[in-house]
C-alpha cells in the first residue's frame, strides 16, 4: 500500500499566523495540506473561502487536498483548480450527480476524491469507486475540528479497502476527524493510507515532531 501520508489539517492553524504555520509544514515530514471549506449549509459551520486559499496557496509547497463541505460543489471545482488544487473531494450526500461531478474534477486533471459521512454506506460507492482516486471516510461528524474519533470507522475502511481489491482500484482511503497516535496504527491496519489530522498536529507543542514521530510509527 506504500508509505501512509499525513495530511495536517489547516482548520487547526493559528489564521493570524497563517504564514507561519504553513512554513511550519513546509518544513515538516507531513506530505500535503488538508483544506477544509465549509459553507454554512452542508455544514453547521463556515470556515475560510477563496481568499483564504490563496493566500494559503502562495506559501504552501505541497499539495492541496480540498475538502468541500458545501452543496452543490460543481459550481466551484474549477475555482478550485485556479486556486492550486491537486485533489479534490466532494461529499456523497451533497452530489445528487456524483459521477458528472468526478468526471467533471478529473477533467482538470487533477484527483478526484468522495467524502462519506459517518452514518453513510461504502456500499454506495461500488458503481463509481473505479472513478474514484480517494474516498475520505469521516471518522467525526464534519463541521468541526477537536471531536473524538467515531469506532465504527475501523470496519469501514476493512470493507471499502475489500471492495476496491475486488474491484481491482488502486485507491487511496483518507480519515478525517479525531485522528492521532492513538488510532493512527490501527486505522493503517485497516486499509487506511491517508491520514488528516488538525488539533493533534496544530495543537501540539511542537507540530514538526508531532508529524515526524507520527510517520515514525507508522514505519
Ligand atoms: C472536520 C474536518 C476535519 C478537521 C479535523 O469537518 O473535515 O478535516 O479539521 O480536525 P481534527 O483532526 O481536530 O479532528
Ligand atoms: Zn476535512
Amino acid at each position: 500500500m506504500g508509505i501512509t501520508k499525513i495530511a495536517p489539517s489547516v482548520l487547526a492553524a493559528d489564521f493570524a499566523n497563517l504564514q507561519r504555520d504553513i512554513e511550519m509544514i513546509n518544513n515538516s515530514q507531513a506530505d500535503w495540506f488538508h483544506i477544509d471549506i465549509m459553507d454554512g449549509v452542508f455544514v453547521p459551520n463556515i470556515s475560510f473561502g477563496m481568499p483564504v486559499l490563496k493566500a494559503i496557496q502562495k506559501h504552501a509547497t505541497k499539495p492541496l487536498d480540498v475538502h468541500l463541505m458545501i452543496v452543490d460543489p460543481d459550481r466551484y471545482i474549477k475555482t478550485f483548480v485556479e486556486l492550486g488544487a491537486e485533489i479534490i473531494t466532494v461529499h456523497y450526500e451533497a452530489c445528487t450527480h456524483l459521477h458528472r461531478t468526478l468526471q467533471l474534477i478529473k477533467s482538470y486533471g487533477v484527483k478526484a476524491g468522495i467524502a462519506l459521512n459517518p452514518h453513510t454506506n461504502i456500499e454506495l460507492l461500488k458503481n463509481v469507486l473505479t472513478e474514484t482516486d480517494l474516498v475520505c471516510l469521516m471518522s467525526v461528524n464534519p463541521g468541526f475540528g477537536g471531536q473524538s474519533f467515531i469506532e465504527n470507522t475501523y470496519s469501514k475502511i476493512t470493507a471499502l479497502r475489500q471492495m476496491a481489491t475486488e474491484q481491482q482500484t488502486d485507491l487511496l482511503i483518507e480519515i478525517d476527524g479525531g485522528v492521532s497516535n492513538k488510532n493512527a496504527n490501527q486505522l493503517i491496519d485497516a486499509g487506511a493510507n491517508v491520514l488528516v489530522a488538525g488539533s493533534y498536529i496544530f495543537g501540539a507543542s511542537n507540530p514538526v515532531e508531532t508529524v515526524k514521530n507520527l510517520k515514525e510509527q507508522l514505519l
